[in-house]
């Protein structure tokens, strides 16, 4: 790259200089389980390498001579100022990573002006979680998982409105979740009242249809939650733009544009390929929130161009977090911003409005 690193000059890792550099160290630093849970991807990892394939084949054409001076990543998401469109996304069990857990993750975020989307199986009590943010500084999102029914549901959501949770993630591509990796002692998803009870399956029915999809969502229980929620509710998991409409139509404010990181349906596409369909669907109707696959800054701005308003990351915020807690994960944001930089800079771009 022709500009100079300047991010890592006071840290305590200096071998580490790009944001993909975590994974390596994470790898040496996590017990094999906990590394392969975090890796891994549904059946073969089809969908988990799609997802990096399409940003290796991505391009960007550099823009030369550009006055760039004054330029800045700053975006505002629902009302929320942030220092740049890169969020935290939610993801499972986090003191199974480094003993600090989701704590950490809230606060490294918090600290590099942006905010975390905290999981409905996070490992440390919600109300713990959200109260390391100070006031002024960006709120953490919930993610909502269904819990098979209503009235639970509807209970952890009002819990996480107490705690002051600035927005409702409700993930539905992996529709019926149950604590199913096995957990070291002491962490486990301690927000959740008891596992979901599975379904009595018929003489002669299917484990899928008349068991396990019986405690899944619709359609009506988006529209049940809109009404159950005053926060900005955004659905998490579309690739097809025909959900991405229909849910807007049911009331959500936002969609998240995500395969789940390649672990739920093997063969879907890459989010990155599904991300411009969306786009054009919803024209500008609502913000258009992506993940999947961001390993660079310059990953960030790729999928900015293709029309995503903010991008979040998953696997590579737990690699600094595995590494070196709350300082690791805001290292890795902080990378993540420079490098965004950068590639701003050399694409002739002063700012990330379109
Ligand atoms: C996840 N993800 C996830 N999503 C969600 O809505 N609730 C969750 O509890 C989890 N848990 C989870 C655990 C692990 C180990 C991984 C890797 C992922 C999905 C996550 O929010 C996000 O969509 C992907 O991780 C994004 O892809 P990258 O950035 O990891 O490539």
């Amino acid at each position: 790259m022709g500009l100079p690193h300047v991010s890592n000059q006071h840290m305590p890792l200096p071998e580490v200089r790009a944001a993909a550099d975590y994974e390596a160290l994470a790898h040496l630093r996590l017990h094999p389980e906990a590394w392969d849970y975090l890796s891994q991807g549904a059946g073969t990892g089809r969908t988990l390498a799609a997802n990096r394939r399409a940003f290796e084949q991505a391009v960007l054409v550099p823009r030369v001579l550009a006055d760039v001076r004054g330029g800045h990543t700053r975006v505002t998401l629902f009302g929320q100022p942030l220092a740049h469109p890169i969020l935290l996304a939610p993801l499972a069990y986090q003191r199974w990573f480094h003993p600090h857990g989701e704590q950490a993750s809230v606060l490294a975020a918090a600290c590099q002006g942006t905010l975390a989307v905290v999981s409905s199986l996070a490992s440390q009590p919600l109300e713990d979680i959200a109260a390391v943010v100070q006031t002024g500084q960006p709120r953490p999102w919930f993610q909502l998982y269904w819990l098979g029914e209503r009235e639970p549901t509807a209970q952890l959501l009002a819990r996480a409105e107490a705690a002051g949770y600035g927005a409702v993630v409700f993930t539905v591509d992996v529709p019926v979740k149950s604590a199913s990796a096995r957990l070291p002692a002491g962490v486990d998803a301690v927000n959740l009242p008891h596992p979901i009870a599975a379904a009595a399956i018929p003489e002669g029915g299917s484990a899928v249809f008349d068991g396990w999809m019986t405690r899944a969502p619709t359609w009506d229980d988006l529209v049940w939650l809109r009404a159950h929620t005053r926060l900005p509710l955004l659905i998490k998991g579309v690739l097809h733009p025909d959900d991405a409409e229909r849910a807007l139509d049911c009331g959500a404010d936002g969609v998240i544009v995500s395969n789940h990181g390649g672990r739920s349906l093997d063969g879907a596409p890459a989010s990155l390929d599904a991300l411009p369909l969306v786009v054009a669907r919803l024209a500008g109707r609502a913000p258009i929130l992506f993940d999947g696959g961001i390993r660079s800054g310059a990953d960030v701005l790729v999928a900015l161009t293709r029309g995503a308003d903010a991008v979040l990351i998953g696997r590579p915020y737990v690699w600094g977090l595995a590494v070196a807690g709350a300082m690791g994960a805001a290292h890795v944001l902080r990378l993540l911003r420079d490098e965004l930089e950068l590639a701003m800079a050399l694409t002739g771009r002063r700012h990330l409005q379109a």
